[in-house]
């Protein structure tokens, strides 16, 4: 819990949610606005101390529901936190890890956005699963 509200104090712009406003979720209590559904998320952060010099962004977790999938939920909500990091944080790259079986993902980060494949990080997952280090220069 700690680890998330740290990503949402300290950089409050690189993290969003989507969600599904012809769901009726009812009102905000605080702000009387209509809420709707949350049906993806996006968290975000700059890499505190780069070994390399260079302010890059870093995408610590996305995901998307199920039922919500191919619709270009994904690409949109990485788009918005990229446009963040380089825009209010200057990053020059953002970097991200997957696993190398996780073929939507390696779609969506490959093929649609451009990511490159960095390097391979052995056993880099809790179980034993090597991740494909991955970045995307920001143009
Ligand atoms: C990966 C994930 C976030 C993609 O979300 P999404 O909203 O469905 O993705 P989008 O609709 O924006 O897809 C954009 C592109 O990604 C690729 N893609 C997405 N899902 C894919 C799939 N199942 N197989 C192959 N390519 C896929 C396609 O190139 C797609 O473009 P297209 O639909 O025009 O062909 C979603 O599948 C998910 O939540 N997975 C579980 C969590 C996860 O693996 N997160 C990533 C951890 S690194």
């Amino acid at each position: 819990m700690r680890y998330y509200l740290y990503h949402a104090l300290t950089w409050p712009q690189l993290s969003y949610v989507a969600e599904d406003l012809s769901y009726d979720g009812g009102k905000d209590e605080r702000t009387g606005e209509r809420r709707g559904k949350i049906v993806g998320y996006i968290l975000g952060k700059m890499e505190e101390e780069p070994t390399d010099g260079v302010q890059h962004g870093h995408v610590t977790s996305i995901s998307v529901l199920r039922s919500y999938r191919r619709l270009g939920v994904a690409q949109k909500l990485m788009r918005q936190s990229q446009t963040a990091m380089r825009d209010v944080f200057g990053a020059k790259y953002v970097s991200l890890h997957v696993r190398e079986t996780n073929r939507a993902a390696i779609g969506l980060y490959r093929d649609t956005l451009g990511f490159e494949v960095h390097g391979v990080e052995k056993g880099y997952y809790a179980d034993g699963e090597d991740a494909w280090a991955m970045r995307l220069v920001l143009q």
